[in-house]
């Protein structure tokens, strides 16, 4: 594993992080499967350390697997989700920061639907802030986890693959941080989809943008389907589902002109159909269920570093009885 001393107090997007970062974390991620494979998945890493939840949208992969990941670090989770707390007696983002920081968590999980949200807040508490997805902005977790999941398939060979990334780019965190992310190792990214759901600066990413799926689809070495973020699509966007799923859905047919051992990815919940075709996505070609296992590793890696900060990663992952690998 490579070794680093980690100095982010937060983890807001992937743009922040360098390459070397990301691999260590991937790496220490891979460490943390192994322990997940075995019978007794807990270690005394985070013994004593708080980790709340604060979920103000919906979520099953990423709330979950944060939970997960900080139970079988042993820390105290603490979940809070709008509905039922006092967001809805009007209580403002930073007094509900504040209350909940005056219990003395050492992270706080953030979802929020507004853009900015986490960094909001990172810069005004003291404890660790963790962006588990800012309105369209940033889903950093979501990137490492899509990370971790390509690295395995590209057997640790990323520079030189090409991914494809189709659907909704305009209101897509996950899109975002895979582009900041996939940049930092030469990864080739390219997108498509329709131009209402192209973002205004798309021609300033470092991507090719692409307007023919078969030309996108030449080569590449894995797709990636978006979810259609109805919930943040102004009305108007797109004619009708239909029309969409005809020219946008990733179906069997179309990994034809991709890579031969090309692979498919969504970052979920995917709507059958409309974004990838049902038989792609329970093929084997489809990683989407490897996708969430990843997530679990990888954000205990996330709680591991940031619960450990100042501390060589080496040094705290081999401390007898305290570190991962010594429990
Ligand atoms: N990919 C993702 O963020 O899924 P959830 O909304 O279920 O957390």
């Amino acid at each position: 594993m490579s070794d680093i001393r980690w100095r982010h107090k937060d983890l807001l997007d992937t743009a922040e992080l360098s390459a070397s970062e990301i691999t260590c974390l991937l790496d220490m991620a891979e460490r943390f499967d192994e322990i997940n494979a075995r019978p007794v998945k807990k270690v005394p890493t985070l013994r004593g350390k708080g980790v709340v939840l604060f979920f103000a949208e919906p979520s099953t992969r990423t709330r979950t697997s944060f939970e997960v990941a900080g139970k079988r670090l042993s820390a105290d989770t603490y979940a809070l989700a709008t509905s039922g707390s006092s967001i809805t007696k009007g209580e403002s983002l930073r007094d509900t920061a504040l209350t909940l920081q005056a219990m003395a968590p050492n992270i706080i999980v953030i979802r929020h639907s507004v853009s900015g949200a986490a960094a909001f807040l990172a810069e005004r508490l003291s404890c660790s802030v963790v962006n588990a997805g800012d309105g369209r902005h940033a889903h950093p977790t979501q990137a490492l986890l899509d990370a971790f999941t390509l690295r395995r398939h590209w057997k640790g060979d990323m520079r030189g693959k090409r991914l494809l990334i189709v659907g909704d780019i305009a209101h897509s965190r996950v899109a975002r941080s895979n582009v900041f992310l996939w940049q930092k190792f030469g990864v080739g990214v390219r997108v498509f989809g329709p131009r209402t759901l192209l973002p205004p600066g798309i021609r300033d990413w470092p991507v090719e943008v692409h307007d023919n799926l078969d030309e996108a689809l030449a080569g590449v070495d894995a797709v990636m389907a978006l979810r259609l973020q109805l919930e943040r699509q102004q009305a108007g966007l797109l004619p009708d589902l239909s029309e969409y799923a005809r020219h946008f859905c990733i179906g069997m047919r179309h990994l034809e002109k991709a890579a031969p051992d090309a692979v498919v990815l969504h970052p979920g919940p995917i709507n059958r159909g409309l974004e990838i075709a049902s038989d792609l996505a329970d093929s084997g070609r489809s990683r989407i269920l490897d996708q969430v296992a990843a997530g679990v590793a990888v954000r205990m890696a996330v709680l591991f570093t940031l619960g450990m900060r100042g501390t060589s990663m080496q040094e705290a992952f081999e401390e007898p009885g305290q570190g991962a690998a010594g429990a």
